[in-house]
């Protein structure tokens, strides 16, 4: 009985304290935010975390330990609308600015002191922002390694835990059309081929680089690329379209939502008086609206300045020269405790995941101006799920503003479509807080979930599409014409 106790006590205790190192080394606040937020819940359930990570958290709670990559060499401000180019291209350019951020992060003094330590960690957690060459810190600390992931499952991702992927049915992360016709899968399978060639040519010996440069003697990249013994995906099937996932892989989508707050007094007039109603517009965190074009500007107070609903806008700047009476600017608002508001009936967004999150868990329909990288996917699949219509940003006008403004407003099925998709969000035996805290501790308890391994990642690239097999057959069956015509024709 006492013996019982003990073994019941001592496993409370390990999986209570737990050392968990984070790694989100991606200087976008979008991405500190989730990793903030990630860790923040894994120190409230007791375990001591330290959050590797460019920003600096002003209220660090009890366990939350940080080391701080402050930009070494001042940084230029990225104007994001400028960002139009093909997705071969994007992949492209995201996969050599990874290369560059984790040299950073590698260089970086303040990661070279936390590596100097030599600190035991039980658990490692990376940002996957095509960061394969971070995995090599589960080799260095010699801790499992749980991959977490903004988006869901992709030909990028699907690797590192043999994830299948068919890319008849679906859809990769720069896909640009949703419809099952030939066309549309003839431009996945180019997509797919780009994506793996540049994956394999160029990406994968980058990362392989850059680990030797910094840790002399590492092993070879495939000696810990398929290591991983989770990916937490921040998906939801309310959201992303429901696909194959092997069981490494965990969908927390919906984790980062909060509970609301009262919102300052304010802004709760502002909404309380809106009596027709308010639209809600923000473009995110990385992309400045003072950046906008000037065209772009003017077509959307064109459209704003004819609606009967209160606008509010996050607008960073003092002042918006040209605005509207019913246009309300502030540079920063509570995004979440806004949504939770009565009279807030539509959210104009950039179609980032985090907002479109929000957008369904309260039940809000969106207009989307997508620019790049999972924006226009996201779009897409809202439009798709009926909560929402989408404009790419580089084509905005006046007149598709306002007509797409008004058909939102005024027909009821997009309202009814998002809350219907909150529900089915909501529906599940346990939170998306909750998942992620058990995935991440039974990673733990099971000294990386081995187990979990698909026996997929033990193949070779040709074992795995069989080519061999294929290449037989083809031979079996060539010398048997041969044999026959010999024998018979002859
Ligand atoms: C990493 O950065 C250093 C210094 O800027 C540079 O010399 C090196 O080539 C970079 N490595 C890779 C793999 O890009």
């Amino acid at each position: 009985m006492m013996r019982c106790i003990v073994l019941i006590l001592f496993l409370i205790s390990i999986s209570q304290c737990a050392r968990i190192l984070g790694v989100f080394h991606v200087p976008g606040k979008s991405h500190y935010a989730a990793g903030n937020t990630l860790m923040k819940i894994l120190a409230e359930r007791g375990h001591e975390v330290t959050l590797v990570s460019p920003f600096k958290e002003k209220k660090p709670p009890k366990n939350f330990n940080e080391v701080v990559l402050a930009p070494t060499a001042p940084q230029g401000k990225a104007n994001f609308f400028n960002f139009n180019v093909h997705p071969i291209i994007q992949s492209y350019i995201y996969s050599s600015i990874s290369i560059s951020m984790i040299n950073e992060t590698f260089s970086h003094p303040e990661f070279k002191k936390l590596l100097k330590t030599k600190e035991k960690f039980d658990l490692i957690i990376i940002e996957y922002f095509f960061s394969d060459a971070l995995k090599y810190l589960g080799v260095y600390f010699d801790a499992p390694v749980i991959i977490y992931s903004a988006l869901d499952a992709n030909s990028w991702i699907n690797p590192s835990v043999a994830n299948p992927m068919p890319i008849s049915s679906v859809q990769d992360l720069t896909a640009s059309s949703d419809v099952l016709s030939f066309y549309s899968r003839l431009d996945r399978t180019f997509m797919y081929t780009c994506n793996s060639l540049i994956r394999n040519f160029l990406y994968i010996p980058a990362h392989d680089k850059v680990v030797k440069e910094h840790f002399p003697g590492a092993p070879d990249i495939d000696a810990y690329f398929d290591k991983a013994a989770l990916i937490l995906l921040n998906a939801d099937v309310s959201i992303n379209a429901p696909i194959p996932k092997v069981p490494a892989m965990v969908d927390i989508g919906g984790f980062h939502v909060k509970p609301t707050k009262p919102l300052p007094k304010d802004l709760q007039d502002i909404l309380d008086n809106a009596v027709n109603g308010v639209v809600y517009f923000s473009m995110g965190s990385n992309l400045q609206s003072s950046q906008m074009p000037k065209e772009t500007l003017a077509a959307l107070l064109g459209a704003f300045s004819k609606l009967k609903e209160t606008v509010l806008w996050k607008w960073e700047d003092d002042d918006l020269p040209g605005k509207p009476d019913n246009v309300v600017i502030r540079k920063w608002l509570p995004q979440n405790d806004i949504f939770a508001h009565k009279n807030i009936k539509l959210f104009i967004t950039h179609g980032g995941i985090f907002s479109t999150i929000e957008a369904v868990y309260h039940g809000i329909p969106c207009l989307a101006f997508p620019i790049f990288g999972d924006q226009i996917l996201n779009a897409q699949r809202a439009t798709e799920n009926g909560y929402a219509r989408w404009i790419r940003f580089h084509e905005i006008t006046e007149e598709r503003v306002a007509t797409e403004i008004r058909d939102l407003l005024t027909n009821p099925k997009y309202s009814e479509n998002v809350k219907a998709r909150s529900r089915i969000m909501l529906d599940k035996p346990v939170s998306a807080v909750d998942r992620l805290v058990f995935w991440v501790e039974y990673v733990i308890r099971h000294k990386g979930a081995d187990h979990l391994r698909v026996a997929g990642l033990d193949l070779t690239w040709y074992q795995y599409l069989l080519v061999d097999v294929i290449v037989l057959i083809s031979i079996c069956s060539l010398l048997s014409v041969l044999f026959i015509r010999y024998v018979f024709v002859i």
